[in-house]
């Protein structure tokens, strides 16, 4: 993973009480810090258990700044700050038919579930199949069933629930796969890590009716987007 030291792996200890606590704690501190604004972001990291999603020997790490591994070749969880760095850009909301590419442990994805609601639908692509296992059962444990799951190139998008209002890439790419923006609904946006040289901005397009509007948010550090449009 790029530039970032994994934590010691460790028999985990917390009680699920615990958990709760750090969960609580987290997203109050993400609320200060001004990443997490929307009320109903906030309530899905409020109810989403996160150290569920994460391999047994991290658990303890769960609300910790860091991103962890995952089963898979490259595959990480990423930093609890990330996840409202993202949706909050996005403006993920009620009714949203969301397109996620890299589904990872499947956290990311348990939030946009409960972030859109009943009326809206989740679909997340992921290309590692030791990762997509992985997120599967954790989904199921945590009692996530009606998210749609591929396994694949997400560069290419997902033509069978196209077109979507929101999609979020969480792997980063040298241009935005152009799959992914003609499956973008007119007033959609997209939010992805694009690199530029050895960094990588997190780039937020909003497709208007005059074009697509680009804006830069900050620098991100995100592993390489793999399949036709990566590495
Ligand atoms: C930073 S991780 C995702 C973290 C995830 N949001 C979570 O909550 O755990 C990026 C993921 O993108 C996946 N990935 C990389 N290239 C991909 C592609 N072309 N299509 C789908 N998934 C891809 C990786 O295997 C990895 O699981």
């Amino acid at each position: 993973m790029p530039g970032w030291i994994n934590p010691p792996p460790k028999e985990p200890t917390k009680s699920r009480e615990e958990f709760r606590r750090e969960r609580e704690e987290k997203v109050g501190w993400l609320t200060r810090q001004g990443y997490l604004r929307s009320e109903c972001i906030k309530a899905a990291m409020l109810k989403v258990p996160r150290e569920d999603f994460i391999p047994f020997f991290y658990k303890d790490y769960a609300y910790e700044e860091v991103p962890l591994p995952l089963p898979g070749e490259h595959a990480t969880i990423s930093c609890p700050h990330s996840y409202p760095l993202f949706y909050e850009p996005l403006g993920l909301d009620r009714g949203h038919s969301f397109l996620e590419v890299g589904l990872g442990s499947g956290y990311g994805t348990a939030l946009a579930r409960e972030i859109v609601g009943e009326k809206g639908q989740v679909v997340s692509i992921e290309i590692d199949p030791l990762t997509l296992a992985f997120a599967e059962d954790n989904l199921k444990k945590t009692g996530y069933r009606d998210i749609v799951l591929v396994q694949g190139d997400g560069g290419l998008g997902y033509q069978g629930k196209a077109p979507y209002n929101r999609i979020c890439m969480t792997a980063a790419c040298d241009e935005i796969p152009p799959p992914l923006l003609e499956q973008l609904k007119m007033a959609g946006r997209l939010i992805a890590p694009v690199k530029e040289g050895a960094a990588q901005n997190l780039v937020l397009v909003k497709n208007e009716p005059e074009g697509a509007l680009i804006e830069v948010i900050c620098q991100v550090l995100y592993i390489s987007l793999r399949g036709r449009y990566g590495e």
